[in-house]
């Protein structure tokens, strides 16, 4: 008889998943907590979720859900008053129009991603991805067995244009895939040039997938702007997918949401009933009642960007005095973008080997850039305390030498 699962060492992993590769800033995360189980004092600026609680009254929120029995399936799409109080919210801060049969809930940004992706890419597809990316779009998009094109935006200091898309979209083009407030750049497209790109998009009938993960961080004069208030003749081709995780601090919760046309919305929540069902009931319920309370929710959120913009003010002067290291102004998002490329020669042949050096000399955990695609970059999260970001300050001047020192041939 053959046998249909033979004795092996090695789990036969599926194609889909064995080509993924395990998340670089993951990988970082869990370096920093070996070196804490071994007794090391460690700085970890690779965290990307707000050091701040979720603030109290969404908590209470969750436990009157929970006291209200709303432990049961909801619809896959998520709860109507999730769904009306996502509409109504966009209309009051945005004034955005769109309707309830174009949301659905999510269990996070992750999940609405994947959700537009595996929707809409079919093998063979091609999907444009400026660089430096989120590490997970390239993943999703490998997983859909669709191609990965990648926009190289250094050249114009990270900011993506409606020129350099048209002169990247082919016949082969489905999708672009675009996240601002950016992570890891920190760079947010403006409003302006955001709806160019969109319109060279429609103009050749391509979507987009536009990832609003940190929609709410931007550092004035920088403007949020969503792509859900676009005329319907262009978000007809936009799905916008939001999160809750960063702007209330509620990594932990799974919630996020997509808003796209009704039948890729349709095509999404099918999906869906399929994979996660829909996200927690009242958890929804939380978010939808949070999002009523529009005033309240901004100020929580209101009072989490005046911090991390006194982190960014003081540290992206105080990383700009390291020997061999430039930084630009994050406009959003709670990032900074190194560039270490001065520092590489003999001693350090690459970005990791740069991290690597911070982590066993300074036990500073930080993220390479490689993984973003940006060879050369580190990227530092400000989702820490002052007081972390002063002593990795300290501890990096020590390292790599002061420019006010005089010291400015720390290249090695
Ligand atoms: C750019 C970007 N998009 C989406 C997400 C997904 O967040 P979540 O699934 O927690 O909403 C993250 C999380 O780090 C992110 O950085």
């Amino acid at each position: 008889m053959k046998l249909q699962n033979p004795v092996s060492n090695s789990f036969p992993e599926s194609e889909n998943v064995a080509n993924m590769s395990a998340s670089s800033t993951l990988k970082a995360a869990q370096k920093a907590a070996q070196l804490r189980e071994q007794g090391f004092k460690v700085i970890d600026l690779t965290v990307g979720e707000p050091d701040f609680p979720t603030p109290k009254f969404i908590t209470d929120l969750a436990i009157e859900g929970l006291q209200k029995g709303l432990t049961k399936y909801t619809a896959s799409a998520g709860m109507k008053t999730f769904q009306e109080s996502i509409v109504e919210f966009y209309a009051a801060q945005f004034g955005a129009k769109f309707s309830t049969s174009e949301v659905a809930a999510a269990c996070g940004g992750k999940q609405a991603l994947f959700n537009a992706c595996c929707t809409i890419l079919n093998p063979g597809d091609d999907v444009l991805i400026p660089k430096p990316y989120w590490v997970t779009f390239p993943e999703i998009v490998n997983f859909c067995r669709a191609n990965s094109v990648f926009i190289d935006t250094e050249e114009t200091d990270f900011q993506l244009t409606a020129e350099q898309v048209r002169n990247a979209i082919t016949d082969k083009t489905k999708l672009l895939i675009v996240n601002s407030p950016n992570n890891p750049t920190g760079r947010i497209i403006p409003a302006d040039e955001m709806r160019k790109i969109i319109e060279v998009c429609v103009e050749n009938n391509v979507y987009v997938l536009t990832d609003e993960c940190y929609l709410f961080f931007a550092y004035p004069p920088s403007e949020v702007f969503t792509s859900a208030v676009l005329p319907p003749e262009l978000r007809k081709f936009v799905c916008v997918a939001g999160s809750f995780s960063k702007t209330y601090a509620m990594t932990g919760w799974r919630i996020g949401y997509t808003i796209a046309n009704e039948e890729w919305t349709r095509a999404m929540v099918k999906l869906q009933s399929h994979s996660a069902t829909h996200p927690t009931s009242f958890v929804q319920y939380a978010c939808a009642q949070a999002l009523q309370q529009r005033e309240k929710s901004m100020e929580a959120v209101g009072e989490m960007l005046a911090e991390y913009d006194k982190r960014r003010q003081w540290l992206i002067p105080a990383l700009g005095e390291i020997t061999g290291i430039r930084c630009a102004n994050p406009e959003g998002a709670f990032y900074a973008f190194l560039d270490v490329r001065q520092l590489l020669g003999d001693k350090f042949k690459t970005s990791a080997d740069v991290a690597e050096h911070l982590l066993n000399e300074a036990q500073v955990v930080v993220t390479d850039g490689a993984g973003f695609g940006a060879e050369g970059f580190l990227r530092f999260s400000y989702a820490t305390s002052m007081e972390n970001l002063q002593t990795a300050i300290e501890k990096m001047k020590s390292l790599f030498g002061s420019k006010n020192d005089g010291n400015s041939s720390a290249a090695a």
